[in-house]
This record gives structure tokens, C-alpha cells and sequence, in this order.
């Protein structure tokens, strides 16, 4: 392991202004994002839509790396450019999703464990081999009157912690991703204790499995009232709620947290990390891996066709300039009627 290296990285994928693109969706579920806007979902289509992401102009100005599925790591541009030389043409590092997805997990009715260690040594040296520097593996929690369970709790954080052991073994940098699902009717302090539960046992388990916390990045939820609950926490309270809860679970010799967008509207995923950072500054960089906060407008500008890209492209820049913003608390709602670029 080249700890040097891999601090850099992930530096570098939390540098000023910039965060990352998650455009990681299996192929399930990139498949379900195209069914919403009527376009079949082919390895050609899934390369056309990605492709438009990754030529967009400027977007390098706000995305530092971008996440990508195993098909399209190994994917080329209509020209014949690999997919990922494009990125890195650019300054854009790439990024692999590693794991396997989140499947039912035993005996615990309602959660899931994460699958994808068995031969994970080996996929993560030909990752590295493709130009991966950074990799992804999610593990999901639920919350409800009995959950998370310890048991599932303590399984994923597990995982999580062999998988980034893994990672830098092959000086590839792991985010770590516990997602705690925002959907339901609880409380903005229910997300707060499932939230913190999960993180204490996750740096638990990566402290006991040697894994070297400046080389890491976490990618977590922010903390929010459930998407069905009513008298939902606005946006200053979710910021408070959700410093206060990493301030006490997440070690300084992290670099950087990048949430996900996990569910919410464009607009509150870019409002609350804009509130976060405005109560700043911070011990690690407080920035986003969004991939639906950043893609949707995208997506649904592009409907598929050759005539859309540009306008696609734009809706992506727009997204991209005012989360870049957002990292340095200077984003306003007044930007976002601003045209799109
Ligand atoms: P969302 O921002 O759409 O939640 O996706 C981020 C991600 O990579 C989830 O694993």
C-alpha cells in the first residue's frame, strides 16, 4: 500500500469547488432511469447517455471523478476513445463500483449484507490495471421500530471494512458507502441515531482491519426526516442534525465525506450541502457523489435523442456549477432559475 498515493487521490477527488459523479448504475437500475423517460436500455444507449455526461464541457471545472459500472469501465466512445481515457483527459479520475449489490440478509427479515468480497482481490488488480483509482461499495440499512438490527449493523460494517482493506492493498482508494434509506415516516432524530449506530460500528471495524483512514472517503446519507413522514426538518435543522452526528462518529484523518443525494430533490441535495459547508469550516472536506441530484435533469432533457445532447449537457453542467457551490456554502435558490449554461 502507497499511503502517499492514495491520500492524494483523495484529495483530489474532494478538491476546492469539486465533487463526484455517481454514474455507477447496475444495469438494472440504469434500466429502470431509462424506462422513466420511454428509452430502451442497450449497451449502446447506456454508452451514448454516459458519453454525452463525460464530454460535457467544463464539467471538469466542478467534478473531480466519476464513478463508473464495470461495463463501462470497459467501454468506448463512438470514436473508439475508451470511455475512461475521456475522463482522465480531462483531469476527471475514474472510478469503479465494486460491489455486488445488496441482497437479503439471513435470517433478518427487511435487511440486507452486501455481497462481492469472493475474488474482489483479483477484480480490484485489473481495475487498477483499466485506470480505476478510487472504488465504491454501498451497504443499505433501514430504519423501523426494531431497525437497524446490531446484527446487520455489524455484517455490513464488516464487509465494508474488508472491501476497503482490499482496496488499498491495490492503492486503489475505497469509499466507503453505508447508506442509511431515508424512506418512511421517522423522525429527523430516529435518522440521526440509525445514522450514528451504523457509522461507529463501520470505524470500528476499519480501525480493527488496519485500514489507514486517510487513504479512505466515506460517502453516507444525510440525516433527514423520512421521505413520508410529516412536518419534514427543513434544510438549516438537517444541516445541524447531520454535522452534529459526524462530528461525533467521524474521525479528522478522513479527507473527505461526499454524500450521496439518496432520494431527495435536486435542489435539497445542493440547499443542504450549501448549509453544511456554509457552517464551516470543517475537519474533512464536506462535498457530494450524487448521481440521481446530478443526473435527473440530464436524463430527462436527453429523452434519447441525438437532437437533446446538448441540452442534456447543459442541464448537467448547471447541476454540476451549483453543486460546486454548494462546496463552498456560496450557493443561493436565485441560481438555480439562472439559464443553464
Ligand atoms: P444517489 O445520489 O442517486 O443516491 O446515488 C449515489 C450512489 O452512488 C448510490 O450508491
Amino acid at each position: 500500500m502507497n499511503l502517499e498515493t492514495l491520500n492524494e487521490t483523495a484529495k483530489a477527488l474532494v478538491a476546492e469547488g469539486k465533487g463526484i459523479l455517481a454514474a455507477d448504475e447496475s444495469t438494472g437500475t440504469i434500466k429502470k432511469r431509462f424506462d422513466s423517460i420511454g428509452v430502451e436500455s442497450t449497451e449502446d444507449t447506456r454508452r451514448d447517455y454516459r458519453e454525452l455526461l463525460f464530454r460535457a464541457d467544463g464539467a471538469e471545472d466542478f467534478v473531480s471523478g466519476v464513478i463508473l459500472y464495470d461495463e463501462t469501465l470497459r467501454q468506448d466512445a463512438a470514436d473508439g476513445t475508451p470511455l475512461r481515457e475521456l475522463l482522465s483527459s480531462k483531469g476527471i479520475i475514474p472510478g469503479i463500483k465494486v460491489d455486488m449489490g445488496a441482497k437479503p440478509l439471513a435470517l433478518a427479515e427487511g435487511e440486507t449484507i452486501t455481497e462481492g468480497l469472493d475474488g474482489l482481490r483479483e477484480r480490484l488488480t485489473e481495475y487498477a490495471e483499466l485506470g480505476a483509482r478510487f472504488a465504491k461499495w454501498r451497504a443499505t440499512y433501514s430504519i423501523g421500530a426494531e431497525l437497524p438490527s446490531e446484527y446487520c449493523v455489524w455484517t455490513n460494517a464488516h464487509a465494508l471494512a474488508r472491501y476497503a482493506a482490499l482496496c488499498q492493498e491495490a492503492d486503489i482508494v475505497p469509499i466507503v458507502e453505508p447508506e442509511v434509506l431515508q424512506d418512511g415516516e421517522h423522525s429527523l432524530e430516529e435518522s440521526a441515531k440509525a445514522t450514528g449506530r451504523v457509522l461507529e460500528a463501520v470505524y470500528t471495524e476499519l480501525h480493527d482491519q488496519r485500514v489507514e483512514l486517510r487513504g479512505t472517503l466515506l460517502k453516507p446519507n444525510m440525516v433527514l426526516s423520512g421521505y413520508s413522514a410529516s412536518g419534514r426538518a427543513g434544510v438549516d435543522e438537517v444541516a445541524a442534525a447531520t454535522l452534529e452526528v459526524f462530528y461525533r462518529h467521524v474521525p479528522a484523518a478522513v479527507p473527505g465525506i461526499v454524500f450521496l443525494s439518496g432520494g431527495q430533490t435536486d435542489e435539497d441535495a445542493t440547499a443542504h450541502l450549501n448549509a453544511m459547508n456554509a457552517l464551516g469550516p470543517h475537519p474533512w472536506q464536506l462535498s457530494f457523489s450524487y448521481g440521481r441530484a446530478l443526473q435527473a435533469p440530464a436524463l430527462k432533457a436527453w429523452q434519447g435523442k441525438p437532437e437533446n445532447v446538448a441540452a442534456a449537457q447543459a442541464a448537467y453542467l448547471h447541476r454540476a456549477k451549483l453543486n460546486g457551490a454548494a462546496r463552498t456554502g456560496s450557493y443561493t435558490a436565485e441560481m438555480e432559475s439562472a439559464v443553464a449554461a
